[in-house]
């Protein structure tokens, strides 16, 4: 899904609230040369019987962008917690009674030529509207000539806006051979993750997912999926590399994400995955982590942060003023 957002939009910039058409850069932004900003990627729930947005674990999500930005060196200077609050004040701004996605992006704001970084940083966070990423059916994917950044050239666990130069790359390639998504493998040849997901398998019994040492985004749906496999289906979950040729044998595969959600495999470079049909593991996960993320299951409420009435009513004091960039329209 492609989310077109209305110029009209609240967004968060500069330290303050401000409509989407004034929240600007100029071109010579460092970061819109060289990609060195860091962003996040963070789901909005509406649940409709009880008229509340819930926001799936934004504070593992902005404690994980903040601990990104270090990879930088970009600061940002509001604690999850604040930056929680920000995002609830946006859905409520915004009257945002729907589903959503938020995202936050820091980035190196200077506006020169040079690609040595200085302590200009500046960020943002947008929240909107958004429905499915990708298609509401099993999924074929095909594994990409494009193989996964090393942690040593772009760190992938970073979510740093250059290396999705990355992603973009194997997803356009993906699409024009009539794929739903790219498969990376890292430099080993060992399956790596998704363009924009993280992936998971059934083998002889057990969920099996590549290590957070394979170039992989450490994935907080991965972490999720992995907790509701143990606690709430009794299943084993292996971390470990996975060979390209185990793609082709195993049972069940689905990919996992804030965007994709719990997105099932079918077709992998045009074999069937098994019968070629939503696994029963794939399926039951599906339905948990929905009933989950929507807040229909009390167990994990803890992952869930309500954006209406929520804790602090008072209008959020606003942060990183001081490093707004210089062309904010005020
Ligand atoms: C490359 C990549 N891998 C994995 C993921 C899944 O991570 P998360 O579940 O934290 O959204 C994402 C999405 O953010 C991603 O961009």
């Amino acid at each position: 899904m492609k989310a077109e957002a209305d110029p009209n939009l609240i967004v968060y910039f500069g330290g303050e609230y401000v409509p989407l058409r004034e929240a600007q850069v100029g071109i010579l932004t460092h970061a819109l040369h060289y990609g060195t900003g860091v962003f996040e990627g963070i789901r909005g729930y509406w649940n409709d019987t009880e008229q509340q947005l819930f926001l799936v674990r934004p504070v593992e999500h902005y404690q994980r962008w903040k601990q990104n930005c270090g990879i930088l060196r970009i600061d940002v200077p509001a604690s999850a917690e604040q930056l929680c609050e920000i995002t609830a004040e946006l859905v409520r701004r915004n009257s945002l009674r729907t589903d959503i996605y938020v995202r936050p992006l820091a980035y190196k704001s200077a506006e020169r030529v040079g690609v040595a970084t200085d302590d200009q940083d500046a960020f943002a966070v947008v929240a909107l509207p958004f429905g499915q990423y990708l298609p509401d059916k099993g999924l074929h994917v095909g594994v990409s000539s494009w193989r996964r950044l090393e942690d040593n050239s772009i760190p992938a666990r970073g979510k740093i806006c250059g290396a999705y130069v990355n992603s973009a790359l194997a997803t356009d390639d993906a699409r024009r051979a009539g794929y739903d998504e790219a498969l990376f493998l890292n430099e080993n040849g060992q399956v790596s993750e998704g363009a924009t997901c993280n992936i998971f398998m059934m083998r002889r019994g057990k969920l099996v997912t590549p290590s957070v040492t394979e170039n992989v985004l450490e994935g907080i749906t991965r972490d999720s999926v992995m907790e509701l496999a143990q606690h709430e289906m009794g299943l084993a979950v292996a971390e470990r590399a996975i060979d390209r040729s185990e793609l082709y044998i195993c049972d069940e595969l689905f990919l996992t994400g804030t965007a994709v959600g719990i997105s099932p495999v079918v077709r992998v470079d045009h074999r069937p995955v098994k019968d070629g049909v939503i696994g029963a593991v794939t399926g039951e996960m599906r339905r948990l982590y929905f009933e989950a993320v929507r807040g229909n299951l009390q167990t994990y409420r803890k992952w869930l942060v309500p954006a209406f009435g929520s804790r602090q009513q008072a209008e959020p004091e606003p942060v990183g003023a001081a490093s707004a960039p210089s062309n904010v329209a005020r």
